[in-house]
């Protein structure tokens, strides 16, 4: 059985720029469960780092959530995050939920030793106890050594770098890990080193992570369920495996054949994904991929955003789920 660890309901995060409103998670709703792997998986600009530091409340001016809610569960209690008043959101965040930042390689302060970074963390969220043992404790959870905690940043590789992120975003033992594009900036050998990584950590730590990437590929060697954002939502939520067998939604369904394309190096027989997402500071009736879809209809553009459930626990938000996939297996 799963549990949901914690749940997002009709949540709005807009920025507030000098051209417009750009509304970057639109009515999203999602459910995360306990000690699962979640793959939040789109193109750039789909919303998905907006949805890590909306979950931790870390949206700053120009940006806002407007409406919805965040709800996390423990055994003791439902928090509803964007109901704490600052001082409880200094002390949920961090030992709740913490969260590696898109471009975590250069967030380390370059002037301090890594040791002062961990006990920096620890006395702002009121971590007691023994801080070297702790440190020791969670430099060797992320594959490193103790004598790392001596050392500057800049005597670091990018993938020790990477990993004392690991280590800080987990050294006050949080329950959900957001990892925000964790292995992107790193070569493919080191990136495969950190996945494996996370994985292991995951287990030991019994640990739920929401793991925010471009890449498909990588969501699919370590994901349990995935997330497909297509402009500000979520327009496919389910299972990896069923999703990666039989993808319901056209985004969805293009985005696995152009990935599969490039590992075979094969021309693609298949329709390939033109023009770019829509303008998030527009109104978008209906369905936000029509102008993109190949098997876009009229109906499509005053289609009500609701997903429809198939094979059980996949949530698409097309009215012709399945149909593109369809078609492409037929034109093989
Ligand atoms: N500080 C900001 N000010 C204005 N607009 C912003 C800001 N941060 C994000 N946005 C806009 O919000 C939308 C979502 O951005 P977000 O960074 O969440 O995308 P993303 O999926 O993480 O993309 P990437 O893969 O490039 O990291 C984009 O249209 C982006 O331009
Ligand atoms: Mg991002």
């Amino acid at each position: 059985m799963s549990f949901p660890i914690l749940s997002i309901k009709k949540l709005n995060t807009v920025f507030h720029t000098p051209s417009g409103d750009v509304m970057a998670l639109r009515n999203l709703s999602l459910e995360v469960n306990k000690g699962e792997v979640l793959a939040i998986v789109g193109e750039s600009g789909s919303g998905k780092s907006t949805l890590g530091f909306s979950i931790l409340r870390l949206i700053e001016n120009p940006g806002e959530i407007i409406s919805g809610s965040i709800v996390f569960h423990s055994p003791e209690r439902d928090v509803h995050i964007l109901d704490l008043s600052l001082p409880q959101l200094r002390e949920f965040r961090w030992v709740n939920i913490s969260m590696i930042f898109q471009s975590a390689m250069n967030v380390l302060n370059p002037i301090a030793r890594i040791e002062k970074q961990f006990i920096d963390t620890f006395e702002a969220h009121n971590i007691e106890g023994d801080y070297q043992e702790r440190i020791n404790k969670y430099l060797e959870i992320a594959g490193l050594g103790k004598q790392v905690k001596k050392m500057f940043p800049h005597e670091l590789s990018g993938g020790m770098k990477q990993r004392v992120n690991i280590a800080l975003a987990l050294s006050c033992e949080p329950s959900i890990l957001i990892a925000d594009e964790p292995t992107t900036a790193l070569d493919v050998v080191v990136q495969k080193e950190i996945l494996s990584s996370i994985m292991r950590i995951k287990d030991e730590l019994n640990l739920t992570v929401i793991f925010i990437t471009h890449d498909l590929s990588v969501a699919s060697s370590i994901a349990d369920r995935l997330a497909i954002f297509y402009a500000g939502r979520p327009v496919e939520v389910g299972s990896a495996d069923k999703i990666l067998r039989s993808p319901q939604h056209p985004y969805t369904t293009l985005l696995l054949s152009s990935v599969i394309s490039l590992n075979t190096n094969r021309e693609a027989s298949l329709k390939t994904m033109g023009g770019s997402p829509p303008d998030l500071k527009k109104r978008i009736p209906g369905c936000s991929f029509l102008e993109r879809c190949p098997i876009g209809e009229e109906a499509c553009s005053t289609y009500d955003l609701f997903p429809a459930k198939v094979h059980g626990d996949v949530f698409v938000e097309c009215i012709h789920p399945g149909k593109l996939e369809f078609e492409m297996e037929v034109n093989k």
